[in-house]
């Protein structure tokens, strides 16, 4: 992967960004600028903005005076945090307990960013949603399964970090497999809450996404890219993909009982 912008229509901006595991593989990482009604901007995570990029966000957002707030939404990912605090210093900067501990000397606005306070404050442009019966910041640092989701419905645009990812489809194999497969994060069985509900509130949640996303027209995943979806094939294939984690899930709540 290498640094894009991809104008998704609608006022929705998503930022493809590069991260390297050990300084090789480059798993990539993502951002996404969203033009409210009021005519001010959101950025959904964090990432440093340079050349080409930098520059289109910021004649967007008049020099980045416009962008408001920075929702930072996964409580693992918090290396750029800093970077984005710098380049939009007015904005009001959201983000979990986790990313307050990891950078105590940002300006963090009170709210926990997957709080309903905050939802509320962007209800009007974006649905966040925190998925129910699993851990949002797990005590288990290698369990990234938690993120607080947002769906913009003008858009039909889903930023997702890690619950929800697309499998990259090899260079070579691209002429056979034209979509990257939707799966669900295989950390998932060990965020699952120690209660006989979670599983059952986690399903609830899923299926409420699938309904409020039925038309989705593109997902974005972190680590893996943007996909576009045919309105009602979202819902069938996220579907299909809890029924391949489904059987993992049960056992894991087996043991949680
Ligand atoms: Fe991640």
């Amino acid at each position: 992967m290498t640094e894009a912008i991809h104008d998704l229509g609608h006022g929705f901006w998503s930022i493809r960004g590069d991260l390297r595991i050990g300084g090789v593989l480059n798993v990539g990482t993502q951002a996404s600028l969203v033009r409210l009604t009021s005519g001010q901007f959101v950025m959904l995570d964090s990432y440093p903005l340079r050349g080409e990029i930098r520059d289109r966000v910021m004649a967007l957002t008049d020099q980045g005076r416009a962008v408001a707030a920075v929702l930072n939404l996964h409580p693992f990912h918090t290396l750029h945090c800093a970077a984005t605090a710098r380049d939009f210093p007015q904005a009001a900067l959201f983000g979990s307990y986790r990313h307050r501990r990891q950078h105590p000397d940002l300006d963090w606005r009170s709210e926990p960013v997957e709080s309903p306070e905050v939802a509320d404050m962007f209800s009007r442009d974006l649905v966040l949603t925190l998925p129910r019966g699993i851990d949002y910041v797990s005590t288990n640092e290698r369990v990234h399964a938690g993120s607080l989701l947002a769906w913009h419905p003008a858009s039909r645009s889903l930023h997702v970090d890690d619950t929800i990812n697309l499998m990259p489809v090899p260079s070579l194999l691209r002429r056979f497999v034209r979509k990257p497969r939707l799966f669900l994060h295989p950390s998932l069985p060990q965020a699952l809450q120690q209660h006989p509900a979670a599983l059952a509130e986690f399903r609830t949640w899923l299926r409420g996404l699938a309904t409020e996303a039925a038309d989705l027209r593109w997902l974005c995943a972190a680590h893996s890219g943007v996909r576009r979806f045919a309105p009602g094939q979202f819902t069938t294939e996220l579907a299909a993909a809890f029924s391949r984690i489904e059987p993992k899930l049960a056992r894991a709540e087996a043991r949680n009982r």
